[in-house]
């Protein structure tokens, strides 16, 4: 056993991730506890980084546990799902009531619910932590979502803030709410991810086929639109990959990357969760169905045999005002895909009494985390002005934002249809703006439906009550 407690908080698992995060502690002068389930990975971290800090290595995980303060705070940085279970089945006998255990991996919320509520009983606190920013993040200061127990953010809540991302002085760091509330949030923020990343690619892929233009030449467009609304760190990396030169072959480095988008399952989750709680986050599900779509190759490959390449010849007579078309579009849409994001958030909240401040999720994804953006700020001012804003797209700011996009909106999706060219988060973002304005929907028509083959009832426009036509009959209405 360690001969006296020294850490002030612990990381077990170093690969990449942990021991970033074990940097990033120890950098901000906290005393880390490192341990790895195989002891080479702890040697290497303090032989590289020793001096950046105080770490206080163990080779047992008991050694690891009796090095700590109390209440000890673990940090567990260990592959999603049952590796993470191991772990905390071998941590729990070694800690005393009291103890947080502190899970920064990408868990499914409703792992941290269940684990939670186990730990809870041996009077430990079961903290699921969302955590953004990839490896970088992690080391110069991620966006950190914890869940958790208020009273064990008191112990978390100054080291975390201490080593997450600031901006304008104030931390990317905040309680998110009780048990699973850190990893839905982080959920949905990846959710956000994948809208984001599939409006970018679905506008570069616009702007190729529409300019003929160079993903060189595409960059330029991007590097531009960085320093405007649409600024943020994904449309910063997308200049930098479209740029990008692969040294193999001489070609753009996005034409030799095989077509087809993988995922962990992060936004699968969220789509699976928003099917749950019936809100329509439209484009993250096409951005996530799109990433599936590019991996049948055996289907797209059939269908190509069929019908031929899906581009017909295009060429925009103004290049100006097509580019300027595309990046209203894509703001548009992508103020679409956030408005989606934080309905969802404010569903998962109600659903499980986390109350989740809709205002502090957008300040704490203002820096570190992927999908940092400008507009982060807007977001932040739109539901700390009006908390129960029915959704983002009627606030000031949005609203002005879509109106003045919305014929670019419409040109471009119509355009992109003429052409063949798939923009399926772009088009159904617009659907998603049409569906919600629109006067009369026909949906009317489908509760018919539902009548007339079902007997599943109606309300009326002009009375209260359920109702019911007799279609098989003599087509009287009778109240149900
Ligand atoms: C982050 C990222 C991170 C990871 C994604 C990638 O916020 O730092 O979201 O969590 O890069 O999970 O997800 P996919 O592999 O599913 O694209």
């Amino acid at each position: 056993m360690a001969e006296q407690a020294t850490a002030q908080i612990g990381v077990t698992g170093l690969a990449v991730m942990g021991r970033n995060l074990a940097r990033n502690l120890a950098r901000n002068g906290f005393a880390v506890a490192v341990h790895n389930r195989s002891p080479e990975r702890t040697r290497r971290l303090v032989a590289e980084h020793g001096d950046e800090g105080t770490f206080v290595p163990s080779e047992s995980l008991a050694d690891f546990v009796g090095s700590l303060e109390r209440p000890r705070a673990v940090i567990v940085m260990v592959k999603a799902g049952a590796p993470t279970d191991a772990v905390i089945d071998e941590l729990v006998p070694l800690l005393e009531e009291g103890d947080i255990i502190v899970d920064c991996g990408n868990a499914h919320f409703a792992d941290t619910r269940r684990r939670e509520e186990a730990l809870r009983a041996y009077g430990l606190h079961f903290v699921g932590t969302g955590v953004s920013g990839g490896e970088e993040g992690a080391l110069l200061g991620p966006s950190i979502m914890p869940g958790g127990s208020a009273e064990s953010y008191r112990k978390l809540g100054p080291i975390f803030e201490k080593i997450a991302a600031h901006v304008d002085g104030e931390p990317c760091c905040r309680h998110i709410g009780p048990d699973g509330a850190g990893h839905f949030v982080k959920m949905v923020h990846n959710g956000i991810e994948y809208a984001d990343m599939q409006l970018i690619a679905e506008a570069y892929d616009l702007l190729r086929a529409g300019l003929s233009a160079s993903p060189a030449e595409i960059a330029e467009i991007f590097r531009e639109w960085n320093g405007g609304e649409l600024g943020s760190f994904l449309i910063e990396i997308t200049a930098d990959v479209l740029g990008h030169t692969d040294a193999a072959t001489g070609q753009a480095f996005v034409d030799v990357v095989l077509d087809q988008a993988e995922q962990k399952g992060t936004g699968r989750w969220t789509v699976q969760s928003a099917l749950d709680l019936g809100i329509p986050i439209t484009g993250i599900a096409e951005a996530t169905f799109a990433r599936s779509l590019s991996g049948h190759a055996d289907q797209r490959e059939a269908a190509r045999r069929v019908f031929g390449d899906a581009g017909e010849k295009w060429q925009v007579d103004d290049r100006e005002t097509f580019v300027e078309d595309v990046r209203r579009a894509l703001l548009a849409s992508k103020i679409v895909a956030y408005a989606q994001g934080f309905d969802h958030i404010r569903a998962g909240s109600r659903e499980y009494d986390w109350g989740i401040d809709l205002g502090g999720t957008a300040t704490i994804w203002r820096g570190g985390c992927i999908i940092r953006a400008g507009f982060l700020d807007r977001i932040r001012e739109a539901y700390d002005a009006e908390p129960e804003l029915s959704t983002l797209l009627v606030a000031p700011w949005f609203a002005e934002r879509v109106s003045n996009g919305v014929s670019a909106w419409r040109r471009v999706v119509a355009d992109a249809a003429r052409a063949g060219v798939p923009a399926p988060a772009f088009g159904s973002s617009l659907a998603y703006f049409d569906g919600l304005r629109a006067q009369r929907l026909p949906a009317a028509l489908i509760q018919g439906l539902r009548d007339d083959f079902g007997a599943h009832t109606y309300h009326r426009v002009d009375r209260d009550g359920s109702f019911h036509t007799l279609w098989a009959g003599d087509r009287s209405e009778v109240e149900a």
